[in-house]
């Protein structure tokens, strides 16, 4: 175990009493979840150890099976196990995960969460405040979710600390399991059991990037053991009696120019969606459309050339958000033609988006044009969307788990306050 305490006093400046990396649990401890899969729930642990850790099913021993064994950059072991259904209990390493509930009413969203060390762009991963995803994920499981979204970028710590930077001094980096580790499972650890989760893939976890991390412990298909790395994740329905969640991969889609042939393949993803959905549906991709990272000059920047393209026309009427990450900004946006109501969540720890607040409406996003929303930067936090007898209300909230925007969403329609 590395200790990188940071309890200095440098320059004027207080840095963090939090450790580099610090492990939330014992080392021996296995990190348990439960996540979502194209045809279930599974069961997933990661650990250090030789084996998988004990699992039992209703009171019944039953051997977990290797994902992803330990192998160079991965001293770490995957180990997944899938859930029948109508079952009662799911114990991993002795520890109790929460089953999935029938109908879920209360529906965490997080986004961007890791700690950015590329390059010149250097994150104080030691500083709670300045990469505060710990204290998100606390106050995610405060509100006792029913199911968590991770609308993806979770590894962020590609190149090293520089020498004598204190904020990230000991930062992991790599795409490697000391780096997943600090980036995610780590200060997400007592997040991970208390529900089940849909993991979306970020372009943060394309093969070049962390996509062998991904591919390892997150991806809801299986594991290709021979290229470590799946160029990208099938796309995979989890049909719930309130909606049909769309996960669909867009890491490798690009933003400022059309990709001919990532429209081609989003497109037929968005067009199955017509038979392999039932009911409103929420599609989760990283990437958002009709969405900007901010205003430069007058001018939205940062929508998807590619996406929009795939999509208009295609996505089913049935649509009714799309829920993104991407842009670091809490972001909905509802627009005057007839589409689905973007939502962005991507504010749980990366570096946020510059710029200011400001009412989108009015916006013109690539010919589209906002009709109402909420467009607000300089915040971390995370959002819920909760259930309600006219529709759902979607809060955003900050880090320590203070409400500061809502808005009442029925069908593709939208209406925002602050709180
Ligand atoms: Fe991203």
């Amino acid at each position: 175990m590395r200790w990188a305490w940071g309890a200095m006093l440098l320059g004027g400046c207080i840095m963090s009493s939090v450790p580099a990396s610090r492990p939330a649990q014992a080392d021996a401890a296995p990190y348990v979840w439960m996540q979502y899969a194209a045809d279930g729930v599974e069961a997933r642990a990661i650990t250090t150890q030789k084996a998988c850790p004990a699992a039992e099913i209703d009171g019944v021993d039953i051997a977990m099976q290797i994902r992803a064994g330990a192998e160079d950059k991965f001293a770490s072991t995957t180990c997944a196990l899938a859930i029948p259904t109508a079952v009662t209990s799911v114990k991993i390493g002795g520890v109790a995960l929460k089953l999935p509930v029938a109908s879920p009413q209360r529906i965490a969203i997080v986004g961007d969460t890791g700690c950015r060390l590329k390059g010149i762009y250097i994150q104080a991963c030691n500083d709670p405040q300045k990469w505060p995803f710990r204290q998100v994920a606390a106050s995610i499981a405060a509100q006792h979710p029913d199911l968590i979204i991770h609308v993806g970028d979770y590894h962020y710590r590609e190149t090293a600390c520089p020498a004598g930077d204190a904020g990230c001094s000991g930062s992991s980096f790599g795409d490697n399991w000391d780096a997943w580790r600090d980036d995610f499972f780590d200060p997400a650890a007592h997040l991970l059991p208390i529900a089940p989760w849909v993991m979306v893939r970020g372009n943060h976890e394309e093969c070049a990037r962390g996509g062998r991390g991904w591919s390892r412990a997150l991806e809801a298909s299986p594991y290709d053991d021979f290229t470590g790395c799946n160029a990208s994740s099938p796309p995979f329905v989890v049909k719930l009696p309130l909606m049909s969640l769309a996960v669909i991969d867009t890491a490798m889609v690009p933003e400022p120019t059309v990709d001919e042939r990532q429209a081609s393949v989003v497109h037929a993803q968005y067009a199955a969606l017509q038979t392999t959905t039932t009911g409103p549906v929420w599609v989760l991709q990283h990437r958002p459309i009709w969405s900007t990272g901010g205003v430069v000059a007058g001018l939205p920047f940062g929508d998807n050339k590619t996406l929009a393209l795939a999509a208009r026309d295609t996505l089913p009427a049935r649509v009714d958000y799309i829920l993104s990450g991407h842009h670091h900004v809490f972001q909905v946006l509802n627009y005057a033609d007839d589409l689905p109501t973007q939502i962005v969540v991507g504010h749980g720890g990366d570096f946020l988006n510059k710029g200011r607040s400001a009412d989108p409406a009015g916006w013109v996003i690539n010919g589209v044009t906002v009709k109402a929303g909420l467009h607000q930067t300089g915040k971390f936090g995370f959002a819920m969307m909760q259930h309600t007898d006219a529709g759902w209300t979607l809060t955003n909230f900050d880090q320590a788990g203070t409400a500061l925007q809502r808005c009442d969403l029925k069908g593709r329609s939208a209406v925002c306050a602050t709180e």
